[in-house]
């Protein structure tokens, strides 16, 4: 991680740091200045804050941001951002960490201090995170600027409060949060040509080796000798590179106890195959494996917390092309489960892949299986950048994760999954075909999927409008959000106890 984060005591007027930063909520109108608790940072500011207040110049609304001038010592700037009225607090302080760090990423200060008095820890891992994830960057493929135009990076942040033990547990679970948040969106961010399949398989090989993990990874040959001839057939247009199933086992929890699995999608880049993409854009299709890179993230953060409990993490990984070997419409294949599919559109390859991995995950006997994948663009045309699509096969598990992803401030919404819809993916030659076309396109994807997770309650996360943004969100830059590593880390934690 780029940057470290520390707590300590609120010593706000003395404090020696080149920026403090306040989160404010709404004054609602307050004429009276600085609230008691930053009297002496007032006086350090020789009442700036006060005044400032006072004749309302800043009012905090959320995202509402002020920037004021220390003196040498103390505080040298201190920013106010706004909060607002926060229905949800936590939610509200990880915004303002993000807005705050990224706004001290510019101003080149190096350090930064947080006032996080009387907050929670959970208010604090909320914060932490924030934090961390508006430090985030990716320059790995950029060359650095000439020393003199460099501005120095935020490498550290300080937490401020009073109450040390809240301090303490927030700051190591945001900090174990905000390093599988990370890696999740430096590998989405990773162009396809870098982040390859062998590249997942070789980061999951390494988060399993820092954290005791079990890591499993099979090449084609293995997916032979499995028959997973769904998989295989997306992999075959690319012949020259290795497609992988990498599978992570956390066993913290008792023995014998069924594991809670996470699947992701892994495709380094999907053109669409024969089935080609249009050229416009097709460059964001890099993103599509930003579910494997929500479980890579997830199993990180899980081990770093050593939750006590078992989990699998398995990511089906390939890379999606057109070329003389690739699968054709009109093709049909025998998948892993026994059951015969027919190819109508190369271009809904996501299904494919995750039909043989949810197959795989039967030999578990799982007690819940959550997959995430960019699966379908009429889930970004149903739900926008806001919601996930949430569908599955057991309304207690997906009210479980729809609570897990609310309370990480990864919203999701359900969408039905009636058997009318089924009708969509009825085949003339096969048991069922890969894609029903366009109406209610984020439900027969679902739907078709449900076919090979009928052996264990399961929920599927479409992530396609949420895992990647395409605009600049304030929090966070066009790119890769983190979704679905809090969704996914919430409900095995809620799962833990
Ligand atoms: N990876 C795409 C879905 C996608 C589209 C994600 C836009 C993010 C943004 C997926 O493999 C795909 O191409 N789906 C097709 C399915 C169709 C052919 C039935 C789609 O959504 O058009
Ligand atoms: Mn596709
Ligand atoms: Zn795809």
């Amino acid at each position: 991680m780029t940057i470290s984060i520390s707590a300590g005591p609120a010593d706000l007027g003395t404090l020696d740091t080149p920026l403090l930063v306040l989160a404010l909520p709404d004054q609602a109108g307050a004429t009276t200045g600085a609230p008691p608790a930053l009297e002496s940072l007032d006086m350090a500011l020789g009442g700036a804050l006060g005044r400032t207040l006072r004749r309302g110049d800043f009012r905090g609304k959320r995202d509402e941001s002020l920037h004021l001038s220390g003196g040498d010592a103390g505080p040298q700037r201190v920013l106010l951002i706004g909060i607002g009225t926060p229905t949800e607090r936590a939610g509200a302080y990880r915004r303002a960490g993000a807005l705050a760090a990224r706004q001290a990423a510019k101003m080149g200060v190096g350090s930064m201090a947080f006032g996080a008095n009387g907050l929670s820890a959970r208010e604090v891992e909320a914060l932490v995170l924030g934090l961390s994830a508006g430090a985030w960057e990716y320059t790995d493929t950029k060359t650095p600027p000439p020393e003199a135009e460099r501005r120095a990076p935020l490498t550290s942040a300080r937490v401020l409060g009073s109450d040390a033990a809240a301090l303490e547990q927030g700051v190591a679970a945001g900090v174990a949060l905000a390093e599988g948040h990370g890696l999740a969106r430096t590998l989405g961010m990773m162009p396809g040509n870098l982040c390859t399949p062998e590249f997942l398989a070789q980061t999951g090989r390494d988060i399993g080796a820092r954290h005791g993990m079990n890591v499993t990874v099979l090449g084609r040959m293995e997916l032979e000798a499995l028959r997973m001839g769904s998989f295989l057939c997306v992999a075959q247009g690319a012949p020259q590179e290795d497609p992988k199933l990498i599978a992570l086992e956390h066993w913290g929890g008792k023995k014998g106890d069924a594991p809670v699995i996470l699947v992701g999608k892994g495709l380094c880049f999907d053109s669409g195959g024969i089935s080609i993409k249009p050229a416009q854009g097709m460059e964001w299709m890099k993103f599509d494996m930003c579910g494997a890179a929500g479980v890579l993230g997830a199993m990180e953060t899980i081990g770093r917390l050593g939750l006590p409990i078992n989990v699998v993490g398995l990511v089906g990984s390939t890379t999606n092309m057109p070329s003389a070997t690739a699968v054709k419409p009109g093709d049909v294949v025998r998948s892993m489960s026994g059951k015969y599919i027919e190819i109508i559109n190369t271009d809904a390859e996501g299904r494919l892949v995750l039909a043989d991995v949810l197959s795989y995950a039967r030999q578990y006997k799982p007690a819940a299986v959550v997959d995430a994948a960019t699966l379908t663009g009429a889930c970004v045309i149903a739900l926008g950048h806001t919601a996930t699509g949430v569908m599955g096969n057991d309304d207690a598990l997906v009210q479980e994760v729809l609570r897990a992803g609310t309370t990480a401030g990864e919203p999701g919404w359900a969408l039905p999954m009636w058997d009318d819809y089924k009708e969509l993916i009825k085949s003339d030659v096969a048991d069922i075909k890969n894609s029903g076309g366009r109406p209610a396109g984020t439900i027969s994807a679902a739907l078709f999927l449900a076919e090979f997770a009928n052996e264990y309650p399961w929920v599927h996360l479409d992530v396609a409008g949420t895992a990647y943004t395409e605009s600049d969100l304030g929090t966070v830059p066009r790119g890769p959000t983190g979704v679905p590593v809090g969704t996914f880390v919430e409900f095995v934690r809620g799962r833990a106890g």
